[in-house]
């Protein structure tokens, strides 16, 4: 079974399980109680589930997440055209994987975590091939 590996901003490791392969990876960190915020329930609708993906970076990715980023993008959020940002909610788990949370709750911020998940991607993905450059590599 993949290895989910979660780090803080210093690569200090807060949270370590396994998953079942397949695993979307946005239900895995909730049901490992990581502290990540999900508002539209991942129908990649609102962006507060990204995570930095430091090793394990897919080499696929949602037409959902890839048109939210580009509006993000062209509305000044530069750091959303980067080969380790996704979607937590539009990330199957099929190999070991760490990961760094871009948006834990913040009650000042947030009403609340956010909206349920569901098991699976949604909306239906469609997906597209994602290049990963070798000056952030895969391992
Ligand atoms: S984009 Fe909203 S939860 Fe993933």
């Amino acid at each position: 079974m993949p290895k989910v590996t979660v780090v803080d901003p210093l690569g200090e490791v807060q949270h370590e399980f396994e998953v079942e392969s397949g695993t979307k990876l946005l239900k895995a960190l909730i049901d490992h109680e990581v502290d990540i915020v999900h508002t539209c329930g991942g129908n990649a609708e609102c962006s507060t589930c990204r995570v930095t993906i430091h090793k394990g970076v897919p080499t696929k990715k949602t037409q959902a997440q890839q048109d939210l980023f580009d509006k993000l993008v062209k509305s000044g959020q530069p750091q959303f055209d980067h080969p380790a940002a996704f979607l937590s909610c539009q990330v199957v788990v099929e190999e070991d994987m760490t990961v760094g949370v871009r948006e834990p709750f913040n009650s000042i911020l947030h009403d609340s975590v956010g909206k349920d998940t569901e098991d699976r991607i949604t909306p239906d993905p469609e997906w597209l091939d994602h290049e990963v450059p070798d000056w952030w590599g895969t391992e």
